[in-house]
């Protein structure tokens, strides 16, 4: 392999140098709203899925919050609503991020498709989504993560594997899957939708001289109002 940083130097094993030889994006093709040029690349991420293993999980967010301190912290969840008022996750409320973004709604997300050279960053604002929305998209979750929603106290400390399980089958017993109850909401659980001011799409092309179309808030409206944004490049 030519060409490969040294493992001395890098502290990791030999890493394949890949030219992004993507489509690229330019000005004449950019959707004249961000929802349109995002709708286009989640679509075609998700049916990529359908298609060919290496987009194994299109619809994962990279999620960053800030603590109370000010120090960011960031974890991946799965884009679960997507539509003009922007991308929105479901989640424990009382979990670390639930609690970071009641104290600073402020957030970043990022979709990353690495191998279709493509990746999209949203910057806003955590709006919590309404309770009709977040009980009809539990009601289509499976059984398992109905229950699972309610066994576990996200991002608190748990002793052992042996008390997640035990927690587990309490649940299991208290909303048998034949029972008579639904498995309701819990109160702690629900969403966010990113309401967003900035929106980049970024494509890898060759010799890492990538583009990077950027649509910035400049009024109100939604993600599909183009009057609301202003479009411009940036260096890679
Ligand atoms: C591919 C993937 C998808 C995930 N999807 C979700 C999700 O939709 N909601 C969620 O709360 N956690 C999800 N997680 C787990 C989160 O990354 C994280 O561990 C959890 O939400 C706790 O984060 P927090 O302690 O920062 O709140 C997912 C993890 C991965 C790797």
């Amino acid at each position: 392999m030519d060409n490969v940083p040294s493992e001395e130097t890098t502290g990791l094993a030999a890493v394949r140098r890949v030219d992004y030889s993507g489509d690229g994006l330019v000005e004449s093709e950019v959707s004249d709203s961000p929802y349109a040029q995002a709708r286009a690349w989640v679509d075609a991420a998700v049916a990529a899925s359908h298609e060919r293993a290496d987009v194994p999980e299109p619809t994962a967010l990279s999620v960053a919050t800030v603590d109370a301190d000010g120090a960011p912290n960031v974890r991946t969840v799965l884009m679960r609503f997507f539509d003009e008022r922007g991308p929105g996750f479901v989640t424990n409320l009382e979990s670390a991020k639930g609690v970071e973004i009641s104290a600073e709604p402020r957030i970043a997300a990022a979709l990353t498709w690495p191998s279709l050279y493509r990746a999209i960053r949203f910057r806003g604002t955590a709006r919590l989504i309404g309770r009709d929305e977040v009980e009809a998209y539990f009601d289509s979750r499976p059984y398992g993560s109905r229950l699972s929603a309610w066994a576990s106290d996200q991002s608190r400390p748990a002793p052992d594997r042996a008390a997640l399980e035990a927690k587990w089958a309490e649940v299991l017993a208290r909303f048998p899957e034949d029972g008579e109850q639904e498995v309701p909401v819990p109160d702690f659980w629900g969403g966010w939708r990113i309401e967003c001011d900035e929106v980049e799409f970024w494509a890898g092309r060759r010799n890492r001289l990538h583009d990077r179309i950027v649509f910035t808030r400049t009024g109100a409206g939604d993600l599909a109002d183009p009057s609301a944004w202003t479009m411009s490049r940036r260096q890679p």
